[in-house]
This record gives structure tokens, C-alpha cells and sequence, in this order.
């Protein structure tokens, strides 16, 4: 009878904080329509402020958690400064966000919902902003656009092909273009450098070395997936890769100089550096793309 009295009584603060935080979702949403969806509106043509898809990006890289996502928007949605905007491009072409002088508890509200919601991507604003910036020959900006468009937007069942730049192998077993199919392209190169060093063939070895540097790299959506839950850890996940592409890039340029001692050092250094990135970020990931 208690066990029950105490699950009851769990389960119906359970059920009150669901709702409270269903009521403060709804009211920031209704706060974010009337104050903010005036100009950070995906539809309008041409934009008058970036959509929120990607400012709610952008913070969640810049913040570890919601506390701090909520008070860096509400820091500059109150007062806005140049110093403060973490949207560099939208500044230069829009010119920064007015001072609305909005109240800081209203946009506090605003910003837990930005942090919450699941925007969805703006496919009309990156379609007018490519053609735009296209006709204006502005063809980094329309590349950049158009990616993204292509990415999450086109319906077009074309998947991104695995370029194999290294060793050949067919037995990928994960899907093309998934983080996992990457990973298994890179075990075999690995293993494609230490087999060429153990047969001295330097050439060999530079083409495997070549494969590593400039493996494929993830689909946008998968990006997005990995930006959106590392968050500001997403800059050491981005290092340890780097690191691996600096290694590699090593190992191919003292292959070409017939350089095997520098090879063997820059081979064993290069594990180090894939098993630092596994011991970081792997079981997590694997959590996050499930
Ligand atoms: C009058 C138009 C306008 C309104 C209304 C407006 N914004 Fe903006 N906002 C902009 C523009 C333009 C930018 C892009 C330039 C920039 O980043 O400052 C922007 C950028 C932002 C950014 C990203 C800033 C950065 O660069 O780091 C945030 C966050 C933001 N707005 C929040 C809000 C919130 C929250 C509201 C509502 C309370 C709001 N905005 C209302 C025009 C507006
Ligand atoms: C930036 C981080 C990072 C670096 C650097 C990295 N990996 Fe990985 N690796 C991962 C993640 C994350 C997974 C798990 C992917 C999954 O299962 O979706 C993984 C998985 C793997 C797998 C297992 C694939 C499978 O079939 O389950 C192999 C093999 C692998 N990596 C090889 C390498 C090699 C070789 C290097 C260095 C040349 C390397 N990785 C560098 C992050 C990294």
C-alpha cells in the first residue's frame, strides 16, 4: 500500500513537471511569434534575419549546456553588439540585430524554447539565397547554401559516393557516406600502410597515407547530428581529426622522400591519435547516430 501511495505520488510530480514544461515551451513559443518571427522568418524573401535552424546551431556549439545557451541568446537578443554576434556572415550582409529593447524575462523564455525546438531546415531560404548569391557571383556564398540545400533538402535519392582515394576494398559493410563506412575505409587504409611498410614498398605506402589524409567526410545531416549534441566539445572532436590528417599527411610526404624511419615514428603516432579520438568521442557517438 505505501510502495503504491509513493509511486503514485512520483508519478503525478512526474506528470506536473512534464506539463510545466510543456506550459513554458508554448509560452516561449507564443513569445518567440510575436516578438521575433517578424524578421526570423525562414519564408520571408529576401531574409531579413537568419532563420533560427541555424542561430540554434551555431549557440549549441558555442554553449556545453542550456543554462549557458539561455543566457548567451538572452545576452545578445537584449543587447545586441557586434562583439557579442557569433553569426559573422548575417552581420556583414543584414547588418547586426536593432536593440528592440526587448524585456530580458520575456527573451529568457524565448531563448529556452529556441533551445528546445526542432526547427526544421529552411529549404526556401538556402534555395533563394544560393540563386541569389549565384546571380550575384558571389560563388563561395552560393557553394555554401547550396551544400546545405542539397544536403537536407534535395529529394533526390542520390547517396554521396565513397571515394576511395587509398587502399581498395569492397568490404564496407556500414552504409555509403555514414560516419561508420568512413571509419572502416580508414582501418583498412591504416592497416594498407602498416602491411607496405612491413613489405618496404614506400609508393604504396604513400597511397594509403593519401587515403587517410583525405578520407570522405560525413553527410551534412550527420554533421548536423554530432554539431548538435558535442556541442562546444565539437571543436576537440574536430582537432583529433585534424591531428589524424596532419599525421597522415606526414606519413605520405616522408614516404615520397624514401624516409622510412620518419614513416614507422609517424605510423605509431597516428594510432595514438585514432585511439585518443575513439576513447574521447566513439561509444558516445555511436549513442548519438543510433
Ligand atoms: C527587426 C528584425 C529582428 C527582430 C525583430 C529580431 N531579430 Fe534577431 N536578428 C536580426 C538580424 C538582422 C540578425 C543577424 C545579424 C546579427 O547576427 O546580429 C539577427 C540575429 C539574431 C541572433 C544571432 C546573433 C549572433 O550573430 O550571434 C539571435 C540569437 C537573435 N537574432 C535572437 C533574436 C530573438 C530572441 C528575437 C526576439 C526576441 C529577435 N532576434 C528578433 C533581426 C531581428
Ligand atoms: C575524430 C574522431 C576519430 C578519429 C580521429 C578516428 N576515428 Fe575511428 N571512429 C570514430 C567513431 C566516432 C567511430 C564509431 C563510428 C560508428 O560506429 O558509427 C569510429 C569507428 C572506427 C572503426 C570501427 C568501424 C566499425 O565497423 O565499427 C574503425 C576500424 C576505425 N574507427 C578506424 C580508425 C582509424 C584507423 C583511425 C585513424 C587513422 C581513426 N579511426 C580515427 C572516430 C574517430
Amino acid at each position: 500500500m505505501k510502495k503504491i501511495l509513493i509511486l503514485a505520488v512520483a508519478s503525478v510530480a512526474m506528470v506536473s513537471q512534464a506539463q510545466a514544461a510543456d506550459k513554458s515551451f508554448a509560452e516561449g513559443k507564443k513569445l518567440f511569434q510575436e516578438n521575433c518571427l517578424v524578421c526570423h522568418n525562414a519564408e520571408l524573401e529576401p531574409a531579413q534575419a537568419p532563420p533560427m535552424f541555424g542561430v540554434q546551431m551555431k549557440y549549441k556549439m558555442a554553449t556545453k549546456d542550456k543554462t549557458s545557451f539561455v543566457n548567451k541568446v538572452t545576452s545578445f537578443a537584449t543587447h545586441p553588439t557586434k562583439e557579442k554576434a557569433l553569426l559573422k556572415m548575417p552581420v556583414k550582409v543584414l547588418g547586426l540585430m536593432p536593440d528592440m529593447g526587448f524585456e530580458e524575462a520575456d527573451v529568457r523564455k524565448i531563448a529556452a524554447y529556441i533551445h528546445d525546438e526542432e526547427f526544421s531546415p529552411p529549404c526556401n531560404h538556402w534555395k533563394h539565397a544560393a540563386d541569389r548569391f549565384k546571380a550575384e557571383g558571389k560563388m563561395k556564398l552560393y557553394k555554401k547554401h547550396q551544400q546545405k540545400y542539397d544536403a537536407m533538402c534535395s529529394t533526390s535519392t542520390d547517396k554521396p559516393k565513397v571515394k576511395h582515394a587509398g587502399a581498395r576494398n569492397t568490404n564496407i559493410t556500414a552504409e555509403e557516406g555514414s560516419l561508420k563506412a568512413i571509419m572502416q575505409q580508414l582501418g583498412m587504409d591504416y592497416a594498407a600502410v602498416d602491411e607496405a611498410i612491413l613489405k618496404e614498398d614506400l609508393d604504396a605506402v604513400a597511397v594509403a597515407a593519401h587515403g587517410i589524409a583525405f578520407h570522405d567526410t560525413p553527410s551534412l545531416g550527420t554533421k548536423m547530428k554530432l554539431m548538435g549534441s558535442l556541442r562546444s566539445e565539437m571543436k576537440g572532436f574536430k582537432a583529433a581529426d585534424g591531428k589524424v590528417h596532419h599525421l597522415a599527411l606526414d606519413i605520405e610526404k616522408a614516404a615520397k622522400a624514401k624516409d622510412m624511419k620518419t614513416v614507422i615514428a609517424k605510423q605509431s603516432q597516428m594510432l595514438s591519435a585514432c585511439m585518443a579520438c575513439h576513447t574521447s568521442y566513439r561509444s558516445r557517438i555511436i549513442d548519438i547516430l543510433k
